[in-house]
């Protein structure tokens, strides 16, 4: 089988990883992949990620068996359906599902339609009426432009003075350009953030193990927020004996609402939920795998992902399909200096086959390319050193092991990937 799979991060080189495995695939493509996913039957093309019409073309010259997008873009720009159109199967949701990810107010009114726990919101188009009902609340809020932000159109204001500053900020001076034309207003919620992923088929979900994101730049969740710096699974705060009661919550009931209005979503539904002291509460879908989450958790998948993509998109997902092993992952994100900020490109890497001569160990690139050669950093994000272990500990020792086996001058990475699951087991060993 062919396989084309859209996108150039750390996610979509895991995917690549993983895809190339199975027994069933022949040959894969990468439109337009990164400096590390050069290897044998893998063949990266120029086309851009948000190139729908580059890709659906691409796809029918190559014969491609089922496309598999990464980032969002592709998915929200109507990727899934081109491909129908053309006869291409394709493992992500249709433009309408994708809405989830692509419109806050629309994640928003499906959640209260299906009934999902989720912070009390109200949805504005004018910046005035957002300010008046911003001046009646009390407490902290999170004020969200409702499209795509690059992960930056979420601002969470514990003062009302903030808020009213954020709706400047999204409304008035246009910050987030048209995303922020609508922007939605919600209550912050207080407590731990874990994410769920769902394989889904149309009707039915199978949840993969919880992950954990680190999106802040510095340890103890500091800074800016990022694209991701590391992520482990699972995540003792999801444990598995939870997951089908969690999607039971959180995702089936979504699912059941998008097939009765016409649109059955297949692909990856991630929910990102908030552990409060009143349950858990979903703060975002996505319609994708997370980058980084994806990293951790291919590592762990025993099974064939090309079959479990395959079923997925026949609508005969069944749970006997994925198996993950019972080790941990950890992935530890490595950026360049400045990263979310303004930062340098074209620092040599060196080490990667040191690293991951350590056993276990895997080293998936983000933002690199080749010069003559010569591996060189061409991104924020660079590369995700992941590693299994017996237990969170060991993965995280022998990742970190991996990560100073790295030579790259002009970066960073955050030391704490995984130290939340580490306390919450120490906490549940003490009987807390
Ligand atoms: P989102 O893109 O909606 O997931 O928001 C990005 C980040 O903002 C989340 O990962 C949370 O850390 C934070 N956030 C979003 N909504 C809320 C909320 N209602 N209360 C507290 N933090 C939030
Ligand atoms: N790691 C969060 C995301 O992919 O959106």
């Amino acid at each position: 089988m062919r396989v084309l799979v859209v996108g150039s991060g750390g996610r979509e080189h895991a995917l690549v990883w993983k895809l190339s495995q199975s027994p069933l695939v022949t040959e894969i493509f990468v439109a337009p992949g990164n400096g590390g996913m050069e290897m044998d039957g893998v063949t990266s093309v120029p086309v851009q990620a948000d190139d729908i019409i580059g890709l659906v073309k691409l796809a029918r010259e190559k014969q491609i068996n089922l496309v598999v997008p990464g980032p969002e873009a592709a998915l929200t720009l109507g990727i899934a359906d081109a491909l129908e159109a053309a006869g291409v199967a394709c493992f992500g949701p249709d433009r309408y599902c994708s809405q989830l990810e692509g419109s806050k107010a629309f994640a928003k009114e499906v959640m209260n339609k299906s009934g999902v726990p989720t912070a009390a919101c109200a949805v504005f188009k004018d910046a005035d009426e957002a300010k008046n009902f911003i001046r009646k609340h009390k407490g902290g809020l999170v004020v969200k432009a409702d499209g795509l932000a690059a992960g930056k159109g979420v601002i969470v204001c514990p003062s009302q003075e903030e808020a009213l500053k954020a709706i400047d900020l999204i409304m008035t001076q246009k910050a987030f350009g048209n995303s922020g034309s609508t922007v939605v207003v919600e209550e912050l919620l207080q407590g731990e953030e874990v994410s769920l992923l769902c394989l889904c088929d149309g009707e039915h979900a199978v949840p993969l193990p919880s992950a954990q994101d680190h999106k802040a730049a510095y340890d103890n969740d500091q800074g800016p927020n990022t694209g991701g710096m590391g992520a482990y699974s699972p995540a003792p705060i999801l444990p598995d004996e939870e997951l089908e009661k969690m999607t039971d919550l959180v995702i089936r009931p979504v699912l059941k609402h998008l097939a009765a209005k016409g649109h059955p979503f297949v692909g990856v539904l991630y929910a990102g939920l908030m552990m409060t002291a009143d349950g858990p509460k979903v703060l975002e879908y996505n319609v994708r795998f997370g980058d980084p989450e994806c990293q951790p958790l291919l590592c762990r998948l025993d099974s064939d992902l090309l079959s479990i993509m395959l079923a997925a998109v026949r609508g005969e997902l069944k749970p006997e399909l994925v198996h993950f092993t019972p080790k941990s992952a950890v992935g530890v994100v490595i950026t360049a200096d400045g990263y979310p900020g303004s930062y340098e490109k074209g620092m040599p890497i060196e080490g990667i086959e040191d690293a991951q001569s350590l056993p276990g160990v895997v080293v998936f690139h983000s933002g690199t390319k080749r010069v003559d050669g010569k591996l060189v950093s061409s991104g924020g994000r660079i590369l995700c050193v992941t590693a299994l272990g017996e237990d969170l500990a060991s993965a995280r020792a022998r990742s970190y092991e991996g990560v100073e086996r790295i030579h790259l001058p002009g970066s960073r990475y955050r030391k704490d990937i995984g130290m939340k699951g580490i306390v919450r087991l120490e906490q549940l060993k003490a009987g807390k």
